[in-house]
């Protein structure tokens, strides 16, 4: 075998084997092939695809070079949820309590910001105290004790895709599926979780740009997470415009504590936030447990595309249906720490009404039931005793997180920061808050890094007041910019003022 063979093959669109992948990647990480050599295979893979067997091999071989967590001592279920990158993204703050309080543990391992996407490690880091760095002894009583942990990714997983991703980002290559999905799903599968529901953000400010790429990259990661035996779901999530009102990192925070307060909850961010739980727990041994493996089996496995404008999911193709997969997971719950019984015991009544559903029931009832669940979870307040808990056990400042929750506190931790408001340039309807300008601006700020060794300023940002489909009149706040720097204040009013449209036209339609 010799890579000149490879790339020959995969130049003339042929399918590479298993051995011929794994040769490839050994080569790559000992030396013995060079990165010239690597670089056309890439493009080769960049133009000619991989088939589904041929990219979970890839994963696979990336996966394996280097540390794979094992977190089989959990002894349940661990569902991962990742989210392939947007502007304003703060879920994983939200759905990770919430999922804790429900008895799911996460195990999260989250990265740091790169270009116009944020990343979790960032927000968390604007917490005084908090550490995101965590041994391995702590992360796993973390897991047992809190019900979630959220480590900075300092383990070396999947060293290759960092090799690869240097390469590719040089030499034209970053924008392949097989290329994308399997540089992400090697992480994941790195990172020891069984099951992953996956966010697929697509519009201006996600690396997939329309919605049949989305739903293709989508496609493509579960059908990888099949192959590699885990359960896998994914969403298709809009990121034409950021996701909530805040977009920055203390600033992001602060959307947190107001959305779980209930002071301010973003419409979109609420139904995200519900759909991306539901679909955790339903790959959670909560959820068989509660439902019984027969229901189960009624349930499809789905790519779900949400429409914020019109506020509904529909469902496309049916990927896949692995019900052993449930009976392993059954299996493996006799050995755990946490009973479900026990936290059935705390639970709200409604959950514990779902125990008495029958198993041909597992229909849209029981779904809009556990919808309620999750929704009476965040605004009875459990979900913020369970966030407050989780910054407390990583060494963050609960008493800070609590100032959060009063205006005039906030004022004083950015008295020493410049901003400046965003105001309607005429009365009319806001149709539009460009997702890509938005995190351009938010970089520009200082909120995110170019390079991966830069310094972020952790209370620049945005904080809109109003979002897109909100009346304005001339002269009316649409939001505030903070930054450390006056040029970086007037550079990002620029980007912002081509961001956002207010259509007088429609104001004159209403
Ligand atoms: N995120 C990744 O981790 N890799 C890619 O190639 C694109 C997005």
């Amino acid at each position: 075998m010799n890579i000149i063979e490879i790339i020959e093959k995969k130049k003339h669109g042929l399918v590479l084997s298993k051995e011929e992948i794994y040769f490839t990647i050994e080569g790559m990480m000992n030396g013995t092939i060079k990165d010239y050599q690597i670089s056309a295979l890439l493009m080769a893979i960049c133009l000619k695809g991989m088939n589904a067997q041929e990219t979970t091999d890839l994963t696979l071989a990336m996966r394996y070079s280097g540390d794979v967590l094992d977190l089989s001592s959990i002894g349940m279920t661990v569902v991962d949820k990742h989210s392939t990158g947007g502007v304003g993204d703060k879920t994983t703050l939200i759905v990770g309590p919430i999922m804790a309080e429900l008895g799911v543990p996460v195990a999260k391992m989250s990265g740091r910001g790169l270009g116009i996407t944020g990343g979790t490690i960032d927000k968390l880091d604007s917490i005084p105290g908090f550490s995101s760095d965590v041994s391995d002894e702590k992360f796993m009583e973390l897991i047992k004790t809190v019900g979630m942990v959220d480590a900075a990714q300092t383990k070396n997983l999947a060293p290759a895709d960092k090799y690869l991703y240097a390469l590719r980002d040089v030499t034209g290559t970053v924008d392949s599926i097989p290329l994308i999905a399997s540089s992400i799903m090697s992480k994941k599968l790195a990172s020891g979780a069984d099951a992953i529901v996956l966010d697929v953000k697509c519009g201006s400010g996600a690396f997939m740009k329309d919605e049949k790429s989305a739903k293709q990259l989508a496609k493509t990661m579960i059908d990888i997470a099949y192959l590699a035996g885990k359960e896998c779901t994914a969403i298709i999530s809009d990121m034409n415009q950021p996701l909530g009102y805040a977009v920055g990192n203390l600033l992001e925070v602060i959307e947190v504590v107001q959305f779980l307060t209930g002071k301010r909850q973003n419409n979109r961010l609420l139904e995200l936030v519900i759909r991306l739980c539901r679909e955790m727990y339903v790959l959670s041994d909560m959820f068989e447990w509660l439902y019984k493996d027969e229901a189960i089996k009624h349930l499809d496995r789905r790519i779900h595309h949400f429409n914020f404008e019109s506020k509904s999911f529909s469902d496309t193709d049916i990927i896949m249906e692995c019900p052993e997969i449930y009976e392993d997971a059954y299996n493996r719950r006799a050995y755990s720490d946490i009973n479900p019984d026990d936290i059935l015991e705390q639970a709200d009544p409604a959950v514990r009404f779902c125990e008495s559903i029958k198993d041909d029931a597992i229909d849209r009832r029981v779904i809009d039931r556990l919808e309620g669940i999750i929704y009476d979870f965040i605004q009875g307040g459990r979900a913020y005793k369970k966030f407050k808990e989780f910054i407390a056990a990583q060494g963050g400042d609960v008493r800070f997180i609590e100032s959060l929750e009063d205006d005039e506190k906030v004022k004083e931790i950015f008295a020493n920061e410049l901003s400046a408001q965003i105001t309607a340039p005429n009365s009319g309807i806001i149709t539009q808050m460009d997702a890509e300008l938005f995190g351009r601006a938010s970089l520009e700020l200082g909120a995110g890094r170019i390079t991966k060794e830069a310094d972020i300023d952790p209370l620049a940002g945005i904080m809109l007041d109003k979002t897109v489909g909100d009346k304005v009149e001339k002269g009316e706040v649409i939001g505030t910019i903070y930054s450390a720097e006056k040029e970086k204040i007037k550079n990002a009013i620029n980007i912002l003022n081509e961001a956002i449209l207010v259509s007088e036209e429609q104001y004159n339609k209403e």
